[in-house]
């Protein structure tokens, strides 16, 4: 049991220095939509590292990759057919070292997404274990005989639609897929199959990549006797297929090989909408660095929501873990559409901005979001996620995956060939270039806003504390000694005073950057959807 292990020391105690992961800001990159250096329309690693000096401008201390492991794209690289090498989609291991050399020689670390879960059906170890019931490859996946009336083993259904298992007449058994039937689930429970995960992790880490994302980790231990899932009004609840306690003493046997390493770290995609269960995948600061916490990225535009959102993750996380804050991804609408408005959409950006970055906890940005890209409008036939296909064209994720805006013109500054899906409508008016130089754009303000976080260490590691404030703000102070931070946002479309606590200013940021920063803390006014952080003595 949990309750048995020594407790490790605190953060704080562990680490009095500046942790990467912990302190800095992290920027997810979508490989086939950041930048072609080649004209075939698909972003390469060669094209992200070309737009280093983009990153390094903006102040981010790392970067995660979503998957670029040689695929064959059913799932667009979360279906993996090599584990140790570079789709020639994206270049090959030369370009990938020389991305690493030149992040790391700018203080950016790299972070790569592993697919632990489910390799691709054309892996070489899908391909030996389809093969035959024989082979010494079957037990590295989940195979069942049929029921006698030939139907699935199961009533287990699989995240992508339909029963999350497949039929293979070949060997006359069925294999499970969580995800899409090119996802085969591999076989977490077969200690090879968890030998080969870690000397993947070896591999990359030796070649010195400084930690990975792991993608679906809380599904990889299935209950062993793969008993139905209950349904309540006709929804199958996944009780027996994910979160099952086995998989804390998985990630506890990973984590003991990440800590073999100098200052690396693992973040788990845990999505689950209970944060409860998210925060028990920090173990006791034996399991992830950090978790995602998807409930304060699926709240709605509302500052009681971003508050309770807020509080409750942080205390849940336990004494030795960090939380961390997400917003967009590759798998949501863009936040800047989810919570786009008639007058206020770029305001509501930029209060979202300064929320992201100035709370307790890891920031993770999404490409684009430092222009307030939002999701664009796929015609259903052009539509690539398989989910258009396999679930609805309305859970198609290809919106929030389109090119990154760099500038006005053909192709955009993103490729100099026709781009794998279309550029926004606002791509002449929304790009990079424009906003560099605009002082007072939402680019400038993320650059500015993270600027302060590293200059102003209360921003990364000071307490949290939630202030009393009207319905409509969400008002903090971060606190570190003699050092404080007054956070005020105002969600409301009315102007208000925030009644933040008397203080003398000394600095800080405003998302409305014409208006001065107030002299005293408790006199500051907002404007609608304005925030502002202000930096007092203690
Ligand atoms: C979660 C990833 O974020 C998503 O993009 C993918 O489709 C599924 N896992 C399956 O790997």
């Amino acid at each position: 049991m949990t309750g048995s292990r020594p407790s490790r020391p605190t953060l704080q105690e562990q680490e009095a220095d500046h942790l990467w992961w912990r302190d800095g800001v992290i920027y997810q990159i979508y490989p086939r939509s950041f930048m072609d250096s080649n004209g075939d329309g698909i972003g390469d690693l060669e094209g992200i590292r070309r737009r280093l000096d983009h990153l390094a401008w903006l102040g981010v201390d790392g970067i995660w990759l979503s998957p670029c492991f040689p695929s064959p794209m059913a799932d667009f690289g979360y279906d993996v057919s090599d584990y140790c090498n570079i789709d020639p989609v994206f270049g090959n291991l030369e370009d990938f070292d020389r991305l690493l050399t030149d992040a790391h020689s700018r203080g950016i670390r790299v972070i790569l997404d592993l697919v632990p879960n489910h390799s691709s059906d054309r892996h070489p170890w899908f391909q030996a274990a389809r093969s035959s019931r024989a082979d010494p490859k079957r037990n590295w996946y989940v195979w069942r005989d049929p029921k006698p009336d030939g139907a699935p083993p199961n009533n287990w259904n699989s995240v992508f639609g339909g029963p999350a298992w497949e039929f293979e007449p070949q060997t006359g058994q069925y294999y499970l897929h969580t995800f899409l039937k090119e996802q085969p689930e591999l076989n977490w429970r077969n200690p090879e199959v968890v030998s080969a995960m870690h000397d993947i992790v070896r591999f990359w880490f030796n070649r010195g990549v400084d930690g990975f994302r792991l993608d679906v980790i809380h599904a990889i231990a299935k209950d062993p006797e793969l008993r139905d899932n209950p349904e309540v009004d006709g929804v199958q609840l996944r009780l027996h297929n994910e979160n099952h306690p086995d998989v804390h003493g998985m990630l506890r046997e990973l984590r003991r090989l990440v800590d073999s390493y100098d200052a690396r770290m693992l973040v788990g995609e845990v999505y689950l909408m209970d944060p409860a269960k998210v925060a028990t995948y920090y173990g006791l600061g034996d399991e992830l660095h950090l978790a995602f916490n998807f409930s304060f990225m699926h709240a709605p535009w509302d500052a009681a929501a971003f508050r309770t959102h807020v509080a409750r993750f942080a205390a849940l996380v336990p004494e030795q873990g960090w939380p961390d804050h997400v917003l967009s991804s590759h798998d949501a609408r863009r936040h800047a559409s989810r919570y786009d408005h008639a007058t206020l959409g770029e305001e509501r950006c930029r209060l979202a901005a300064l929320m992201l970055l100035t709370l307790r906890g890891t920031p993770f940005l999404y490409y684009g979001e430092e222009i307030g890209m939002r999701n664009v409008e796929i015609p259903v036939n052009a539509m690539q996620d398989p989910l258009a296909r396999t679930l609805t064209p309305q859970m198609c994720r290809d919106g929030e995956r389109t090119p990154m805006q760099w500038q006005p013109g053909l192709g955009a500054g993103f490729t100099d060939g026709s781009p794998w899906l279309p550029f926004g409508i606002d791509v002449e008016t929304r790009n990079v270039s424009r906003q560099m130089a605009d002082p007072t754009s939402l680019l400038h303000l993320y650059r500015d806003a993270i600027t302060l976080r590293r200059q102003n260490p209360v921003l990364h590691s000071g307490s949290f504390q939630t202030l009393d404030s009207a319905e409509q703000v969400f008002a903090f102070e971060r606190r570190d000694g003699g050092t404080r931070a007054l956070v005020a946002l105002n969600f409301g479309t009315t102007p208000i005073n925030p009644r933040l606590p008397a203080a003398s200013v000394h600095g800080g940021l405003r998302t409305h950057r014409q208006s001065p920063l107030a002299g005293d803390a408790a006199s500051l006014q907002l404007g609608p959807c304005e925030g502002a952080v202000l930096l007092t003595d203690g």
